[in-house]
């Protein structure tokens, strides 16, 4: 019975109300199909979006500028650190900073990186990049240790934001760390820091990591390689050591000591640093790793 009446009034809906009718129904199919479409559309954006994080944490090499990151809005707290021991400076010195830590968190929570959070951070390397071209890298653990900062105006003088004979060569940022002692030269003090680089230790020096010398080659990582790089992995303020030729097929491994402890005294205007507190036999595990180098096929990619 109520059935009928209901067919009854639908009926004469459609009738009194013809064309409007079907204009409404019209309309209402072409939402429906809009909005699949958007839908659809959105779902595909989302998808190419996880397609394109997927690729980037499968390659697994996250890079960040921080110039970029570090200058517009980030709602990082700068602090007022005293550095007792200015590895750069050689002398006690203030600055304004980023802690490292609230800075490297904050990097990490602009993207997708799992295989940095998840890792073991003995098993990443991280590279700071600064614009003269040295580029230093660590293990993440080393550069997690001890609290680090990044800092941004030395506070010598109010009215400029670097002061002294390195002020041209500090900006944009400058890693300082608050207490280390002179003769502890196992902590990095970039200047001139404009970028980071995180990747994956193993793959980073797959084409200069040796069967063999590892001694030498730990050595060579942390006292050489961020200025003199091997099959173009490391950094270039200084000359590359394999690529083409390995620098002991033209040099004598006593003159390449000599010269480490004092480059001046073979060039007046020589602008590699004397390194005066590596031992004989340190160099001489050096050695070795640049020889067994040498019988590796040269890969730089
Ligand atoms: C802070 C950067 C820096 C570091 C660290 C560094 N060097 Fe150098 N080195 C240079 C620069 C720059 C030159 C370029 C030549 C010059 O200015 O005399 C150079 C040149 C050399 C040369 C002369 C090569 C040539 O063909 O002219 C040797 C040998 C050398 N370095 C060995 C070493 C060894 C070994 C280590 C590590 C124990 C080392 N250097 C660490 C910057 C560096």
């Amino acid at each position: 019975m109520r059935l009928e009446v209901f067919r009854r009034l639908y009926v004469l809906r459609i009738f009194n109300c013809f064309p409007l009718c079907y204009l409404l129904y019209f309309l209402l199919f072409l939402a429906l199909v809009l909005g699949a479409c958007t839908q659809q559309e959105a779902k595909m954006g989302e998808q190419l979006k996880q397609v394109a994080k997927q690729t980037l944490a499968e390659q697994q090499i996250a890079q960040f500028d921080l110039e970029f990151l570090l200058g517009g809005e980030h709602g990082l707290e700068a602090e007022e650190v005293l550095v007792k021991y200015d590895h750069t400076l050689k002398h006690e010195q203030n600055y304004l900073a980023y802690p490292f830590s609230k800075v490297f968190d904050y990097l990490l929570a602009s993207g997708d990186y799992d295989w940095i959070t998840s890792s073991d951070p003995s098993k990443i390397l991280i590279t700071y990049k600064c614009v003269d071209g040295y580029n230093a890298s660590t293990t993440l653990d080393k550069a997690l240790s001890q609290e680090s900062y990044i800092a941004f105006t030395d506070l010598t003088s109010e009215s400029e934001a670097w002061t002294g004979r390195m002020a041209s060569k500090m900006p944009p940022f400058y890693l300082v760390w608050e207490e280390v002692p002179y003769d502890d030269h196992s902590l990095l003090w970039p200047y001139g820091l404009s970028n980071l680089t995180l990747t994956p230790y193993e793959a980073a020096y797959a084409t200069i990591m040796p069967k063999e010398n590892l001694e030498g080659f730990k050595l060579y990582e942390t006292h050489c390689l961020k200025c003199h790089s091997l099959n173009k992995v490391g950094g270039v303020m200084g000359p590359e050591f394999n690529y083409p030729r390995n620098i002991l097929s033209y040099w004598e491994a006593d003159n390449m000591w000599a010269f480490l402890n004092d480059p001046k005294s073979f060039r007046y205007n020589s602008k590699m640093p004397a390194i005066t507190y590596l031992e004989r036999a340190q160099f001489d595990e050096i050695v070795k790793y640049l020889k067994e180098l040498d019988q590796m096929p040269r890969d730089p990619s």
